[in-house]
């Protein structure tokens, strides 16, 4: 039976309506393609009727010729059936097909739609510069160059990248050891296969810390241990306890409380890995961005024999270049490259060339800057709408990345009934909670709080081990996405959507 997202044949058949639009030779192409979306889609629902090919290309106004070919081609493919006296109609099987899809999770959010942590303005992508960079990549490149590239990346991105992640982030970078790879994503897989093939079990993980890259380590076979943070990072003691040799952190702005790992974890966690041999798995996802004092080196620079190194443009350029760096420690080089490798063959050589040559000529340095002030800018809209129109919240994590925690007052929640709202007013939020590993624990050390303007500051949010649903409503705030008067608005939107039960927005 038709399902909700059917329309009736009648509405459907607008949706072929560009096939009459289309010049004569692509004519018949482009209405196999949208008959086969329709059906694709469910937008016509299995068992469908169709009208015979005359009624529909007289409808349509093609010739009938056209509408005969488009039937048999989708009956071959398994669209459609057809049997001698009862016509053609939407085959079952690919409906099947279609519901399935529909229901697929959906990665990420959409950017613009609210305070989902994740996203750079895309908006700010440097296009006029990246296209100069393109048209000179492509007038000096040989022709040998659009070969197979060298699996680690070309030489003068691995080059350019030391250079970059020395000067701006502490690293000690051979271009040797740089491995250019699809964003961070690809680094953790690509040295979660070579550990398990190392004989590794498990990697320790952050507890709370990003679902995403624990979900991308434990496809590679690795039991993935979350492991909590105290206000300093993750705990040695609690690292030892469990088990693994290896460890992915976020020591310069831990994802998603925001701290900053203290210099004495720093060390301890060092000491750790020298002692049980392990490795340190450093995700420096957003260390760019810190707008108090300079940024906080990599962990990286104290033992780059004992630290990975991963990091991207995801959140200075677009996530959707999908290019990064890996740098390893010397004894693993050979076998993460083996690995990129059997994964891909390398990343493809135009977008390297591209990033070498942005970032040669300065262009990527003007990128950051330009972000950086545009998302300090940001965030102080932010913190300042939330004092507005929720005074006596706590504001922590603000002084690096592109996200903020927010700890509102018990008498916004409970946070379940407070996120309903955000939503109905058409506000996207994600609550702390979401990034907690056990579902008993509501996670988040704090780094130094901001608490919105008040009589009182409110209590520091020690954060840890507390009982799940306290009364307070604690969000991951994405803010880099928004425009300052969007930020202002979302915000104001959330608090009008609060009546009854939560307190009036002051004025
Ligand atoms: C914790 C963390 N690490 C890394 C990334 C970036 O991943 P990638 O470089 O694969 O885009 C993100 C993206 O949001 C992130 O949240």
């Amino acid at each position: 039976m038709a399902d909700s997202r059917t329309t009736s044949w009648t509405a459907a058949w607008e949706l072929l309506l560009p096939a009459a639009a289309a010049p004569p030779r692509r004519r018949g192409r482009v209405l196999q393609s949208a008959l086969r979306e329709a059906v694709r889609s469910g937008r016509i629902a299995a068992g469908t009727r169709l009208p015979s090919s005359r009624e529909l290309a007289a409808d349509l106004g093609v010739s009938r010729g056209l509408v005969t070919d488009a039937y048999e081609q989708l009956t071959a493919e398994g669209y459609l059936s057809s049997s001698r006296g009862s016509g053609t109609w939407v085959s079952g099987a690919a409906q099947a097909a279609a519901v399935r899809e529909h229901r697929r999770p959906v990665a990420g959010g959409a950017p613009g739609t609210g305070f989902l942590p994740g996203s750079p303005d895309l908006a700010l992508f440097p296009r006029a510069a990246w296209s100069a960079a393109h048209r000179r990549v492509l007038a000096r490149l040989a022709h040998s160059g659009l070969g197979y590239p060298d699996p680690r990346g070309l030489p003068e991105l691995r080059t350019a990248v030391a250079g970059l992640l020395t000067r701006r982030r502490g690293v000690v970078a051979d271009p040797e050891c740089v491995v250019i790879c699809s964003g961070v994503a690809q680094a953790m897989t690509m040295l979660g296969f070579t550990l398990a093939g190392l004989g590794h079990r498990a990697v320790a993980v952050e507890d709370p810390g990003s679902p995403e890259h624990t979900a991308l380590l434990s496809a590679t076979g690795l039991t993935a241990v979350p492991v909590p943070l105290d206000a300093e990072g993750v705990s040695p003691a609690a690292l030892a306890a469990s088990g693994a040799r290896a460890a992915q952190l976020t020591p310069c702005h831990q994802f998603p409380s925001g701290i900053a790992y203290s210099a004495r974890r720093r060390l301890e966690l060092l000491e750790w890995a020298r002692a049980t041999g392990g490795l340190l798995v450093e995700d420096d996802y957003d260390g760019d961005f810190r707008y108090d004092r300079a940024p906080v080196g990599a962990l990286q620079g104290l033992d780059p024999a004992r630290v990975a190194y991963a990091g991207s443009v995801s959140k200075s350029l677009a996530p959707g270049l999908r290019l990064g760096w890996l740098v390893i420690p010397e004894q693993l080089v050979d076998l993460v490259v083996e690995r990129k490798r059997t994964m891909d063959l390398g990343n493809p050589t135009l977008d390297q060339a591209l990033l070498a040559d942005f970032i040669e000529r300065g262009d990527y340095d003007r990128q950051l800057r330009r972000c950086q002030r545009a998302y300090r800018e940001r965030r102080d809209a932010l913190v300042a709408a939330l004092a507005e129109h929720f005074p006596g919240t706590e504001v922590t994590g603000i002084a690096a990345g592109l996200h903020v925690i927010a700890r509102l007052p018990r008498r916004y929640g409970p946070q379940a009934r407070f996120l309903e709202r955000a939503a109905r007013a058409g506000v996207a939020l994600r609550p702390l909670a979401d990034f907690a590993h056990r579902p008993d624990r509501t996670p988040g050390p704090t780094p130094a709080a901001h608490t919105a303007p008040g009589p009182t500051p409110a209590a520091r949010d020690d954060g840890l081990a507390r009982a799940r649903d306290d009364g307070y409503v604690r969000l991951v705030m994405g803010y880099a996405h928004l425009s300052p008067a969007r930020i202002a608005q979302a915000v104001a939107l959330i608090a009008d959507a609060g009546a009854p039960g939560l307190p009036a927005t002051p004025r």
